[in-house]
């Protein structure tokens, strides 16, 4: 063999060994995580540093979610604004017109396919939930505040103060921390919400023109100024309990009802339907919805 050949055997044999090293360490750093076979970049943490990471985005998330339960009706509410859409209205079915067709208004919320219209928005008994949207652009003729920033209708706000009159004398006192809401508001939060939990949003927040806080007729309440799951187990709320009723109050969300308000429990959130109607829903024990579908 002549010397240039030798040479040449002999770099081959060092280029091979070079590029066998190679791939086996290859194949160790992307067992050990070090690097990613699906970016071939490296990382700066393995999947225990992944894991954590999401687990303190979880925590983040819940953090912020509970931040936004509470602060769902600190928020000063906006001055409502007059809209421009003229509203016509049928009184048939109950107080809403059916429609199976939701609106093309261009609205980035608009009512879903196979919900109806409340033709009897003014009325105190009107029936607001997941099926029964509010008018396109109404707004409460009578809206008063009520303190805190926030207002309620007229007749509601007078029951309020009856209300909170009538629990003063007996030791309690409460916020309204939320109560009537634009549209805009409405969908600041649901959007919130949405952000955080597409599924579960749903059933704690009402989709835009479907919230009773719109309506003006809906506060929500506490002993300070936060929500408070457990509010019907504290005086407060046995209080309440006992006589919301009497001022045309009711707990419109209560706990194991679900599956006909469309809406997780709600310790805090009272609707006003009138003294007559409350004190019927009170001894029936049925919902607004169980009692509309009732007569
Ligand atoms: N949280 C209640 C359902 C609302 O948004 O009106
Ligand atoms: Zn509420």
């Amino acid at each position: 063999m002549d010397k240039k050949r030798k040479t040449g055997i002999v770099i081959a044999a060092v280029l091979l060994a070079l590029a066998l090293g190679s791939a086996a360490w290859y194949g160790s750093a992307v067992e050990s995580g070090r690097i990613s076979k699906d970016s071939q970049t490296t990382e700066e943490s393995g999947p225990e540093g992944e894991n954590e990471e999401e687990k303190q985005d979880e925590e983040a998330e819940e953090e912020e979610k509970q931040d936004e339960e509470a602060e769902e009706g600190e928020a000063p509410e906006e001055e409502p604004s007059e809209e421009e859409e003229e509203i016509s209205l049928e009184e048939e079915n109950g107080g809403s017109v059916n429609s199976s067709s939701s609106q093309s208004t261009g609205d980035s919320y608009p009512r879903p396919a196979g919900t109806s219209v409340v033709s009897n928005p003014e009325s105190i008994t009107a029936l607001v939930n997941k099926a029964n949207f509010l008018p396109e652009g109404w707004v409460p003729s009578d809206l008063v505040s009520v303190g805190g920033g926030q207002q309620l209708r007229a007749e509601a706000a007078t029951a309020l103060n009856n209300l909170k009159a009538a629990a003063e004398a007996d030791g309690y006192t409460f916020n309204v921390i939320s109560g009537y809401r634009t549209k805009a508001t409405q969908i600041s939060l649901y959007s919130n919400y949405m952000a955080q939990d597409p599924e579960g949003a749903p059933y704690l927040s009402a989709y835009p023109r479907s919230s009773e806080h719109e309506l003006g007729l809906a506060m929500d309440i506490s002993p300070d100024w936060s929500l408070h799951y457990d509010l019907l187990e504290t005086g407060l709320g046995k209080w309440m309990t006992a006589h919301a009723h009497e001022y045309g109050w009711i707990l419109r969300y209560p706990e194991g009802k679900t599956e006909v308000t469309g809406y997780v429990f709600e310790a805090w959130h009272y609707r006003y339907v009138g003294k007559s109607l409350a004190a019927e829903i009170k001894s029936s024990g049925l919902t607004l919805e169980e009692y509309y579908g009732s007569i």
